[in-house]
This record gives C-alpha cells, structure tokens and sequence, in this order.
C-alpha cells in the first residue's frame, strides 16, 4: 500500500483517487475547493463518472480516503503527490499553466521540510502540458522554491493519464499504455506500484516524449473524428450510407486501421494517393462541400516536401553538391507519377544545386507511357543527372539524401552522417 495525495479533484484527479483506494492505497485528496474537498472526505464524487462514487465509498468505509487544503501536515507519511490540476485552453490556444506552476511551486516550499534520510518524494504530473514544460518551467519552479535539484528531497515524473470521461473508471484499470516520462529511466521505479496488476506496455521516455504523446494521442483522435465526418459528408452527397462506407473502411486492419502510414518520413506520392485524394476533393468541390482536413492533407503533403528541401539547405547552401538516392515514388517500381523525389530533384535543380541521382529501379531507356513522357519531360534529370556509381558520386556530395529504401547501397553510404534519410524523419533533421 502507497500513501499518496492527489491535488486537484477534478476528473481525473477524482477518478485516480477513486481507483487508487480500489486497489487499497491510501489517498489524501488535495483541492482548492472547499466544496470539492467535503465532497471527497465524505466519499461523495465532486464529478459525475460512472463507478467513481461506489469506490470512494468503499474507500472511506475503510478508511483509505482523507482530503485537506494542503499536504503540509502529512508530508512525512506521502509515498507520491499526483498532481491533476487544471491546464485550461487560454484564448490564443495555449494551455494555461497558472495552477501547475502554482502547485509546483507550492510543493517546491514543501519539500524542502522533508526528512532528507527519507526517500525522496515522488511527485507525478499528469495535468495535460506542452512538450518541454517540465525541463523548462516545473523542473526550474520546483528547484527556484526547494533550493534544490530532484534526486535528494524529491523526484519527478510526468505520467499522462488515457482516461476518457464517462469511462475513466474502465479506461484507469485498462489503459492502452504506460507512459513514464522521467530524467533517466528507472529513477521513479515507485511509481510502478500504482500500476500493479494492470496489464499494459509500459514506456519509460524522457519528459519531452511523454509530453507530446498525450497531445499526439488527442490530436490524433480529433484527426480521425474530423476525417470520418468528411467522409460521411461526401458519402451522403452521391446518395451513399456513410456507415456502409465506414464498415469497409474500418474492416481493413492491414493499412487502414494499423500503423501502415503512419510514421513520420517522406512526403506521399505515385500513382494513387495524390490523384484518388484529387478526385475525393473535386467531388466535395462540385457538392458545394467544405472538406479542410482532405484538402490540408494535399497541402500539407506539399509543405512537407518544402520542409524537406529546407533542411538540404540547412545542410549545404547550393551550390552542394547534393547526392539524390531515388527517384521513383517508392522501392521496386520505376513509376515516377507524381513521385515526390523527381520534384524534388527539380527544386534542387532550381536552387542552384550541383545534383547526381541514383535508382537502380530506373532504367530510363525502359520506361514507357505516361513514364515514359515524364522521362522526356525530365530530361534534364533522368538523362542529365543520373549516375550508375553511388560510391562515386557520394565521395563529391556534401548531403546525400536517401529519398526511399535501397537494396545494395554499400554500408559506407548508409551510415555516412551527410545521409538525410525521408524514409524516417530523425533528430538529425532538428532546427536546432
Ligand atoms: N478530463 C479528462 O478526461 C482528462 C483526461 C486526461 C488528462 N486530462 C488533463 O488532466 C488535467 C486535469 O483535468 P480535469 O478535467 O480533471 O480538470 P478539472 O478542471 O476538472 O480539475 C482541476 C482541479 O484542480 C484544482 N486546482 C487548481 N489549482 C489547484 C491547486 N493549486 N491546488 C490544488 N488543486 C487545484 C481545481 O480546483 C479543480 O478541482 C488537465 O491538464 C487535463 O487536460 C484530462
């Protein structure tokens, strides 16, 4: 059993209470509200959620659940603060970060009366924040105020909660993960006893991680939520069942509904995507249908080959020289329909880039049809540019951008640092 204070009594924080003492810790439910705090004591939920009430109840019969203004006269006795406090939308769409720096400095205050031979005080954040909020605002509060770093009186963690209102209680005994962002893994090992018995992966990532995969999580829900209704929409402009639509959408878990696509790399391109993305847009077009997330994705397809180009530059000012593996719109095939790599090969080009290109799947004296008139139109790279040598051509280049997966590239080229790899995005494209 932990003995751990919640502060703030909201939904998540009622709920994480009311789960806690289900599974036999002891909870002191710390709020700002007077109102929320009898609540609490008296076992009475401050929020509607299905469950939560029954288990307060049962907690408090078995006197697990207690509930003040502040954790200051049980500082000796706490295991782990978890702090739930509200982080609002502000008007320009940040989150307002008042009462989590209040809190944390607050607690900053409080530690410093903490028994030093004692084992540090676990303190876990899961209010909502934006990524770096921790190393640069609550990590520094916490330290201005306690006059120290974590390690001795106190660690931190930041461990975002999955819960969906209306199911929280559900949600808290099942969550898809565990995310444990901390300064190095391992350090807030304690904080595993609140998960015992609960069967879920767990990632131990740093706080910047952590972070953003609570935002990325309901991005991504709102995303899906905003997709699907387009969808429905268009459907219903040809006269057409919108569920019937989403069973077969949702029935394919090979690429739809799996993490086919879904890993930041390249721009998209080829033959079907962009043209059946320019047929959906020009049916909503002739529908009189607004439809900006089907249209954002064609847009932000171009931005992301921009992106792309920018970090060449970043790289290497033009003139390079810049080597280009590939040039078809993906492995295994010569198609260069609306391949993003032939585009970029012409802005490159633009810019004044002294350019060399390899594809082994390009043989340009096979291409054929609409390949074949791209291969005309593109003379000026396909003709002019491409080189049989990538060793060769790599030993000039000052960036060499592997533009789609490549059997037999020598290892020397793959593990170069000039390598910019559109396959998967990583740290190394980082502005700063
Ligand atoms: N509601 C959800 O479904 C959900 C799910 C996951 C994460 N979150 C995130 O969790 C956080 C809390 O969400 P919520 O919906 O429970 O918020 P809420 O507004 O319902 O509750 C926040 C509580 O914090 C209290 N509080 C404010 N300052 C305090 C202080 N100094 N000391 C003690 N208590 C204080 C408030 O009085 C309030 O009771 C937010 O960051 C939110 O984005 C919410």
């Amino acid at each position: 059993m932990l003995d751990i204070a919640i502060l703030g009594l909201g939904y998540v924080g009622t709920t994480t209470a009311a789960c806690l003492v289900k599974d036999g810790h002891r909870v002191l439910g710390i709020d700002i509200n007077p109102e929320k705090i009898r609540a609490i004591g008296e076992g009475r939920s401050p929020v509607v959620e299905p469950g939560v009430e029954d288990l307060l109840q049962e907690g408090v019969r078995k006197g697990l659940v207690r509930s003040d203004n502040s954790i200051d006269a049980y500082l000796y006795e706490l295991d782990l603060v978890i702090i739930c406090v509200g982080t609002p939308s502000r008007a320009d769409g940040k989150l307002d970060l008042t009462h989590l720096l209040e809190v944390s400095r607050q607690l900053g205050q409080t530690v410093k009366k903490r028994d030093p031979a004692k084992a540090p005080l676990l303190l876990v954040f899961r209010s909502t924040m934006p990524p770096g909020t921790i190393d640069r605002l609550v990590a520094p509060t916490l330290k201005a105020a306690s006059g120290e770093e974590p390690g001795r009186l106190y660690e931190i963690a930041f461990n975002p909660e999955f819960l969906r209102e209306s199911t929280a209680v559900k949600d808290y005994f099942s969550p898809p993960k565990i995310v444990i962002g901390e300064r190095e893994p391992g350090l807030t090992k304690k904080l595993m006893g609140i998960y015992d018995g609960i069967e879920a992966p767990v990632f131990e990532v740093p706080f910047g991680t952590a972070e953003m995969a609570k935002m990325v999580d309901n991005s991504f829900h709102a995303l899906k939520v905003a997709f699907a209704n387009e969808i429905g929409r268009i459907a219903l402009s040809k006269n057409i069942d919108p569920q019937s639509v989403a069973d077969l959408f949702l029935a394919d878990t090979k690429l739809n509904i799996s993490p086919y696509y879904l890993r930041p790399g390249g721009p998209f391109g080829g033959s079907c995507l962009p043209k059946d993305l320019g047929a959906m847009l020009a049916i909503a077009r002739d529908a009189n249908l607004s439809v900006p997330v089907l249209s954002g994705a064609r847009e932000s397809n171009a931005m992301h080959l921009s992106w792309i180009l920018q970090a060449i530059k970043r790289r290497a000012p033009a003139p390079g020289p810049v080597l280009l593996l590939g040039l078809s719109f993906k492995a295994g095939t010569d198609d260069l329909r609306n391949s993003p790599l032939l585009d970029l090969a012409e802005l490159l080009l633009e810019g004044g880039y002294d350019l060399a290109v390899h594809d082994p799947d390009l043989d340009p004296s096979r291409l054929i049809g609409v390949n074949f008139a791209l291969g005309v139109e593109h003379q000026n790279v396909i003709i002019d540019r491409m080189v049989d040598d990538p060793a060769e051509a790599a030993r000039a280049a000052k960036v060499i951008v592997l533009g789609k997966t490549m059997k037999h590239l020598p290892d020397e080229i793959l593990k170069d640092p000039r390598v910019i790899n559109m396959n998967r995005l990583g740290l190394d494209l980082g502005e700063g």
